[in-house]
Order: structure tokens, then C-alpha cells, then sequence
């Protein structure tokens, strides 16, 4: 079979040039994490940073060297005006940005981070959006909601490293060919299956889940002389890139919705580099997103780190997962 890489690919599809910049930018990136995350273990690297980022959450040492990564490349790639980052409280503005520069760069530049030191998978979450401008990036360029996004993509650092890019249009697949150092094509198209007959959550919140999430979980569980009428497998990475690229191969449905523990900051995972990207990539494959009762797409976000209960994955799971919702009494979003 013929090799296809990511840059005679992106030539094939005519990607615009600042776009295939960043995509070209961000495989960099996945490459440089991937080679810091081989020797981390070894180099005793994978452990704590001893500080804390903006949300409270302790940061890794390799948190930090990957954000750092992104912002360097980022800031050299000459088409980002501004970067969002997990590890930031707020926009770091591209200094010097080139006339060129309109995009910005939203990222959780390591995801699952709590897997460093068990050598798990863990992944890289990014989003673009076109903010139109190259200097005075605000809040409210960035504060866009997830239709609005240009692209998004997400890097596994699994057994293999693995690129996965969106336009919104379709989900094309890359493996790094760690030898040469590139990314190689392994699917373009990619589909998730409709139905599938597993579920991912994290089991341990179930005392704090709303009714709804407790309703769908306990149906899954009861198999198939239950209302679902089928057996379903679990799986939890605590990864939502290990998750959700299982997903995207071979089907399923992911659950982190807002519960009683994680109401009073909406959810838990991140909207704008974490939810929102996903969602365009699931979407994309065929899959749906939702809140439960909301298009996660259709938020219209007002912080840069705003949390959200998300369920994602196979399209008639998640519809199966939200006729819970639409069904139960309230309280839940
Ligand atoms: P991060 O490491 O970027 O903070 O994200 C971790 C997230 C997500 O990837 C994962 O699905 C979830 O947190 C795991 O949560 P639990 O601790 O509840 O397993
Ligand atoms: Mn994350
Ligand atoms: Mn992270």
C-alpha cells in the first residue's frame, strides 16, 4: 500500500495553507510529547510538578512540558494570534504574531494526566477557531461556541501515537511512524458505528449521579432480559482520549455528566478543550454529543475553563442515554 503522510495528505485535500500549518504544528507537537513521555518513566519525570494550575488540580511535571511545547510551537507557527491552555488562567497572546495570524489555539496539552505515573494511555485535546484578528485577542473572541470551530484534533499516546484531525466535515485518522517521525494516514473517513453494547463512566460517582444517568447505567447493567435488551461491556481508561478513540473504532457510548458532586462547577470536564473539540470529532464520525438535554456544539460558553456533563459517542446510544433525561423528573440540567 502506498504511504500517505500527513503532508502529501493535507496537499490531496486541498487544506488551506494556515490550517495545514496548524495541523503540521500540532503533529509536531504530538511527536515531541510522545518522544518526552518515552523517557519520562526512566528520566523520573512522570511524577508531580509541587504546584497547582488555575483549576486547583495539581500538575504533573509533564503538564507543564507539554503546555510549553504547544506554546512554542504555537507562537512559532506564525498563524495563531492566541493560545487557551488548561495550565493557563488566561489567553496568552502569540508577542509578534505575523499579519497572517487570526487563529487561535484552544488545548489541553496533556489529557488523563493521573495515568502518567501507571504508564497509561494519556492524549493531547486541541481546537481551532478563527478570531479574525492577530493582536487584542479578548475573552470574547475566544468565548465561541463549539459550531463555530474551524477544526480540532486530538493525539493518543498509547502503545502507538496516533493524530486524529476534523474539519467538521469528515474524521481522518494518522499513526506515527516513530522511525521517520512522521505521521502516516490509517484512515480517512472514519465512522463510528451506530449502536454498540458498551458504556464507559466511571462507576465510583454512582451515589452522586442524577436519576437519569442512573436510570440509563442501571438498564446497561441489567443486559439483555432488560429494557435495553442487550449485554453491555464497561470500560474506563480515565482518559477521555483512551476513551473516546476507542470509541471512534469501534463504537460506544462515554458518560461524564454533571452529577450532585460536580453541580456547583456544572461538570466535570472542560468545554472549550475538551468537550467541545470531541464533540466535533464524534460528530463528524456520525456520533452525537449532549449535556443530556443540550447539543454540547450549542453552548454558548461564558469561561474560558467552564465545565460540562457530557454523553458521547455512538448516535443511538447517546439518543437512547438522553431519552433518560428527556423521561425523569427533574432535578438535572
Ligand atoms: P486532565 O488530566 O486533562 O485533567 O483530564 C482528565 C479527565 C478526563 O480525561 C478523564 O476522562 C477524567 O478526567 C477522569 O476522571 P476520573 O478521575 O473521574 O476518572
Ligand atoms: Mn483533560
Ligand atoms: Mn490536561
Amino acid at each position: 500500500m502506498a504511504r500517505t503522510t500527513l503532508e502529501s495528505w493535507m496537499k490531496a485535500q486541498s487544506i488551506p495553507a494556515p490550517l495545514a500549518r496548524i495541523f503540521a504544528m500540532t503533529a509536531d507537537c504530538g511527536i515531541e510529547i510522545s518522544v518526552a513521555l518515552r523517557v519520562a518513566t526512566a528520566s523520573g519525570q512522570n511524577g508531580k510538578a509541587g504546584s497547582v494550575n488555575v483549576q486547583g488540580e495539581e500538575q504533573k511535571a509533564l503538564d507543564i512540558v507539554a503546555n510549553d511545547i504547544f506554546l512554542r510551537r504555537g507562537a512559532a507557527s506564525g498563524v495563531l494570534s492566541a493560545m487557551v491552555s488548561e495550565e493557563l488562567e488566561d489567553i496568552w497572546p502569540v508577542e509578534a504574531a505575523g499579519p497572517d495570524a487570526r487563529y487561535a489555539l484552544v488545548f489541553d496539552p496533556l489529557d488523563g494526566s493521573s495515568n502518567l505515573e501507571v504508564n497509561g494511555a494519556v492524549g493531547s485535546i486541541f481546537s481551532v477557531l478563527d478570531i479574525g484578528k492577530a493582536a487584542g485577542v479578548t475573552k470574547e473572541d475566544v468565548l465561541q461556541t463549539g459550531t463555530q470551530q474551524v477544526a480540532a484534533g486530538y493525539i493518543l499516546y498509547g502503545p502507538a501515537t496516533v493524530l486524529v484531525l476534523t474539519t467538521g466535515e469528515s474524521v481522518t485518522m494518522f499513526g506515527l511512524d516513530e522511525v521517520a517521525a512522521e505521521f502516516v494516514l490509517v484512515e480517512d473517513g472514519v465512522q463510528i458505528p451506530v449502536e454498540a453494547n458498551e458504556f464507559a463512566i466511571n462507576m465510583s460517582r454512582y451515589h452522586q449521579w442524577y436519576a437519569p444517568t442512573r436510570g440509563f447505567i442501571e438498564d446497561c447493567l441489567s443486559g439483555k432480559d432488560g429494557p435495553l435488551g442487550k449485554p453491555y461491556n464497561m470500560r474506563w481508561c480515565a482518559a477521555m482520549v483512551a476513551d473516546l478513540h476507542r470509541i471512534l473504532c469501534r463504537g460506544g457510548v462515554f458518560l461524564y455528566p454533571e452529577d450532585e458532586g460536580t453541580k456547583a462547577r456544572g461538570g466535570r470536564l472542560r468545554l472549550m478543550y475538551e468537550a467541545n473539540p470531541m464533540s466535533l470529532i464524534v460528530e463528524a464520525a456520525g456520533g452525537a454529543a449532549s449535556t443530556g438535554t443540550t447539543r454540547v456544539l450549542s453552548i454558548e460558553p461564558s469561561d474560558l475553563h467552564q465545565r460540562v456533563g457530557i454523553i458521547i459517542g455512538s448516535r443511538a446510544e447517546v439518543e437512547t442515554a438522553c431519552q433518560y433525561y428527556a423521561d425523569r423528573a427533574r432535578p438535572y440540567p
